[in-house]
């Protein structure tokens, strides 16, 4: 997809805002990472369009008989679909571009509800996982988080080796409250952001869709999405790129790295 002039302006509009902000912050959602092959959720090929948004009783479900939720998840591949394309996926351009934002000092945190760790692969240092991560165990007691190999699976459920709690899978289910300490730092991190870039989000889950309204309302953050399609929060945003993620990031950091390179 080549970038026309008017979507060229608002880049150029949103480097202005990113060099004026002083606490520049990022939201991402599954468009970040369609142009790595994973699969969105609500978009007209989407997993849940598909085959329908999962109902809220999964966590309830685990509650209730931990045991055998996990022999039913290692026995079965649950949505290989989305399995599979997460085993292969890589990195794209707008993953490496947003990880450069970081490094020039134009983002400092990147707020994803995308569990499939392709932010931190693509170098992003400061992430908050508020859905969780799919290579990660987590204890719903103490909130640590395991990689599975450190937890032995012989004996289920398995056991926090900290505090004796249950350990689930770390992508937070249906039904599950978002770990307090997660929501504690997404809720800190977006009440000093004064520049919001929402990528890739349909911004109809909360309370991850909650929180471009906390940073406008905190400190008149300016919002700005990139989305090919319009979204639930384009209406809040005071620039609105309708374009593909890995296409605009790219664009926004060769801008800023010439504002960079003359100033
Ligand atoms: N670049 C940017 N945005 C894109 C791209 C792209 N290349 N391709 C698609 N999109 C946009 C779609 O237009 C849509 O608005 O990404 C958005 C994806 O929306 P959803 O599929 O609803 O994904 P998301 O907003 O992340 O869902 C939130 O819902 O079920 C839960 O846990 C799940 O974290 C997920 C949450």
């Amino acid at each position: 997809m080549t970038i026309n002039d008017t979507m060229y302006a608002k880049i150029e509009d949103t480097a202005r805002a990113l060099m004026s902000s002083s606490y520049g912050t990022a939201i991402s959602g599954a468009g970040m990472s369609a142009e790595s092959g994973v699969p969105t959720f609500r978009g007209p090929d989407g997993l849940w369009t598909k085959y329908g948004e999962p109902d809220d009783l999964g966590y309830e479900k685990f509650e209730q008989d931990p045991k055998l939720w996990w022999e039913t998840r290692l026995s079965s591949t649950y949505m290989p679909e989305m399995k599979k394309a997460l085993d292969g996926a890589k990195p794209n351009d707008g993953h490496l571009a947003l990880a450069k934002l970081e490094e020039m000092g134009h983002i400092n945190c990147v707020i994803t509800q995308n569990v499939d760790g392709l932010h931190s692969e693509a170098g992003t240092e400061n992430i908050v996982e508020i859905h969780g991560n799919n290579r990660l165990l987590r204890c719903i007691q103490c909130e640590n988080r395991y990689t599975p190999e450190n937890i032995p699976m012989e004996v289920l459920p398995p056991i926090c080796p900290d505090c004796n709690g249950l350990i689930k899978i770390d992508t937070v289910m249906f039904g599950e409250p978002i770990p307090r300490s997660v929501l504690l730092k997404c809720q800190n991190e977006s009440s000093q952001t004064d520049c919001m870039l929402i990528l890739g989000t349909s911004g109809v889950v909360y309370p991850a869709a909650a929180l471009p309204s906390i940073a406008k309302s905190s400190n008149g953050a300016t919002l700005i999405e990139i989305n090919p399609e319009p979204s639930a929060l384009s209406p809040i945003c005071d620039i609105v790129i309708q374009a593909p993620t890995g296409v605009a990031l790219p664009a926004l950091v060769e801008l800023l790295e010439m504002e960079d390179s003359s100033s």
